[in-house]
C-alpha cells in the first residue's frame, strides 16, 4: 500500500521533490518521486539501487530531471543550481580527493572552487571539529586511512557555512567509536549552528538516534515519510512478548494462524510478530484456552526503523 497522504511534522520545509522522474537510458532511477526535506536532520533510506544517490545528485543540480521538478530553498535545483550551491555542502558516496595534496591544501583548493571565502584559521577550526589530528594537516591525503578521508570529506562538506549538508553514507568507512563521534558532531552542528542535514545511510539504528524526519524510498518512489513515531504508526508488523505457560502449546497453535509472521520462545516467553495486531489480540485468549495454558503477562516491543523498513519494502514487493 502506498502512503501518499503522509502528514509531515516539519518545522519548516526547505526542499521539495514534486513527481521527479530520472531516467538513465532505459533505467528509471527515480519514478515520480515526491518528498519533503525539513529543517533539521533528514534520513534518506531505502534498499540498494532505489535512487538515493540519484536524488542527492539531482538536488545539487548535477543531473537534470527527466520529468517533474525539485526545489531547495525555493530555487529550482536544475535551473538555479548556482543559487543553491552556495547554501549547501556535500559528502559524496564515492568521493575523490586530489591525493597528492595535503588535507589543508585540499580544503584551501575546494574553498576556491566553491567560491566561498574561508580563512586558514577557519579551515583549521573545521579540521579540529572533525578531529583530524594537526599532525595530518600537512600530510599527503594518499597516506590517510579510510576514516581520515571520511573526516576530511566531512570538513570539506562544511566549508563556507552551508545551511544544508548532504551526506551520502557518511559513516560507511568508520569503526563503531568513530561512527558514534561523527553522529554526535552532526547533532551538535544541527543544534548549535542550525545546519540541516540529509543523510543517506543503511545503518538505520544510527539514523534513528539523530534524525527528525525520515524519507523511505523504494524503486525510485516514496514509500513513507515522517517522524520516527509516524513511521512506526504505519508499521504493519507488531511484535508481542507473551508470558504464557506452557509456551510451547500456545506456540503450536499460533503456527497455524495466518497473520503470524515470526514466532520464537526466548526465556520462556513467546515472541510473536504479527501483521494484524487487533486480530491477534482477539484470537489470543481463545488460543490460550484451547491450549489449556495460562497468561501471566503481555507486552509490545516497539518496532525499530529496521522493522518498518523491512515490512514496508516487502509489502510493495508482494504487490
Ligand atoms: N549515471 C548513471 N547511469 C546509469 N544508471 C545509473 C546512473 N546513476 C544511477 N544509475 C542507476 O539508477 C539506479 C539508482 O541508483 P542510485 O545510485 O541512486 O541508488 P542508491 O539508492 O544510492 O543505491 P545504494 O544504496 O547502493 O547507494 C540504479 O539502478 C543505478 O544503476
Ligand atoms: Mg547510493
Amino acid at each position: 500500500m502506498l502512503k501518499n497522504d503522509w502528514f509531515i511534522m516539519c518545522s519548516e520545509v526547505i526542499g521539495e521533490f514534486k513527481s521527479v522522474t530520472k531516467r538513465f537510458g532505459t533505467i528509471v532511477a527515480l519514478d515520480g518521486l515526491s518528498l519533503k526535506i525539513c529543517r533539521g536532520i533528514n534520513g534518506l533510506i531505502g534498499p540498494n539501487g532505489v535512487g538515493k544517490t540519484t536524488a542527492i545528485r539531482l538536488s545539487l543540480g548535477l543531473i537534470k530531471p527527466s520529468a517533474g521538478n525539485a526545489e531547495l530553498f525555493g530555487f529550482d535545483c536544475w535551473n538555479k543550481s548556482n543559487d543553491i550551491r552556495s547554501k549547501v555542502g556535500v559528502l559524496y558516496e564515492k568521493f575523490a580527493f586530489y591525493d597528492h595534496l595535503s588535507g589543508l591544501e585540499q580544503l584551501k583548493l575546494m574553498t576556491k572552487l566553491k567560491g566561498v571565502s574561508v580563512s586558514l584559521v577557519e579551515i583549521k577550526e573545521l579540521l579540529k571539529l572533525v578531529e583530524l589530528d594537526a599532525s595530518a594537516h600537512n600530510r599527503r591525503i594518499s597516506g590517510y586511512s579510510a576514516g581520515m578521508r571520511q573526516r576530511l570529506g566531512l570538513a570539506q562538506a562544511l566549508l563556507g557555512s552551508p545551511e544544508l549538508v548532504f551526506l551520502d553514507e557518511p559513516t560507511s568507512n568508520l569503526d563503531p567509536l568513530n561512527r558514534a563521534k561523527i553522529l554526535e558532531l552532526i547533532s551538535f552542528l544541527n543544534k548549535e549552528q542550525d545546519i540541516s542535514f540529509l543523510i543517506s545511510s543503511h545503518i538505520l539504528s544510527e539514523l534513528e538516534k539523530i534524525c527528525d524526519n525520515f524519507i523511505l524510498i523504494n524503486k525510485g518512489k516514496l514509500l513513507r515519510q515522517g517522524t520516527l513515531e509516524q513511521m512506526f504508526d504505519k508499521s504493519d508488523i507488531t511484535t508481542f512478548i507473551v508470558k504464557v505457560q506452557p509456551a510451547e502449546s500456545v506456540e503450536a497453535l499460533l503456527k497455524n494462524e495466518e497473520y503470524v509472521e515470526t514466532l520464537s520462545i526466548i526465556d520462556n516467553s513467546l515472541h510473536v510478530a504479527v501483521r494484524d495486531a487487533e486480530l491477534f489480540k482477539r484470537r489470543l485468549p481463545l488460543l490460550i484456552s484451547q491450549a489449556g495454558a495460562s497468561l501471566d503477562e503481555m507486552g509490545i516491543v516497539k518496532p525499530d526503523l529496521e522493522a518498518v523498513f523491512k515490512s514496508a519494502v516487502e509489502e510493495v514487493q508482494k504487490n
